[in-house]
């Protein structure tokens, strides 16, 4: 199968600024991690510091790394979208302005706008698509479930013209019920768009079902990185441990 994406050395340090009479100390971060993704779902997991927040902000762009560090490159992806890659996080309550509707949310994605009646019609169709109906344009998020604003943030990636989406614990808050049907939708949607998925979780279970290939992190490191289907023939001792402590 082909790459979509390389990471190659890539290491992201944190430093206490407030510390002068020792230079620059490390807090946490990540550190040299190296993985090429050719399946289109990838889960990223970890214990909770691990790490997992502070890769995907870097492949995202939203965090620079360090200068001593290698590249990331996305191969065969539409790189001439300005967003193409689109991260979708947990705190939904956040993820869309609060004194926005939805209409001027989903427009925000689509500027610059030439003609609003072509793009209303495009973020209709778009939100039926995520199966929310055109009701919802005047409400504002305050008013949605967590299921309806992730829906309507996947709308927002996709009008943008996302074709990688990352999903970092954005549905850890949800009931099983809402995460699942969200997880169909998100099958559906990549058939048709052409999709790649990174999808973090502490959720073992879930990634065994959702991902096709998981890189583990501890400590701002690669332990491994195993497609699904070998991931119980791993032979890290860690990954291991993880997987006993959820049978
Ligand atoms: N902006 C920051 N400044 C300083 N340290 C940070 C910052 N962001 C993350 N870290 C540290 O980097 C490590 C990894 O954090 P994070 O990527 O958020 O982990 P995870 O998402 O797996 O819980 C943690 O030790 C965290 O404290
Ligand atoms: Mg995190």
């Amino acid at each position: 199968m082909k790459k979509w994406l390389e990471v190659e050395h890539i290491s992201k340090t944190f430093y206490k600024k407030n510390n002068w009479f020792k230079k620059k100390q490390y807090e946490g971060g990540i550190k040299d991690i190296s993985f090429a993704a050719s399946e289109s779902i990838i889960g990223i997991l970890g214990e909770s510091g691990s790490g997992k927040t502070t890769l995907v902000k870097v492949i995202a762009g939203i965090e620079k790394s360090d200068k001593t560090s290698g590249r990331i490159r996305f191969m065969d992806t539409k790189e001439t979208t300005k967003n193409h890659v689109s991260l979708i996080f947990q705190d939904y309550t956040t993820a869309i302005n609060p004194e926005f509707t939805i209409e001027e949310a989903l427009l925000e994605s689509l500027e610059p706008i030439k003609n609003k009646a072509e793009a209303l019609e495009k973020i209709i169709s778009m939100l039926e698509r995520v199966g929310l109906s055109e009701k919802y344009l005047s409400n504002k998020a305050t008013n949605l479930s967590g299921g309806q604003i992730q829906r309507v943030c996947i709308a927002r990636s996709l009008l943008s013209d996302a074709n990688v989406l990352i999903f970092d614990e954005a549905f850890s808050s949800l009931d099983l019920l809402t995460t699942d049907r969200l997880l169909d939708l998100l099958l559906q949607l990549k058939q048709e768009f052409d999709l790649h998925y990174i999808f973090v979780t502490h959720n073992l279970k879930l990634a065994t079902y959702f991902c096709e290939e998981v890189i583990f992190l501890k400590e701002g490191q690669m332990v491994e990185a195993i497609t699904t289907q070998e991931l119980m023939s791993t032979t890290s001792s860690y990954v291991q441990e993880l997987i006993d402590a959820q049978v």
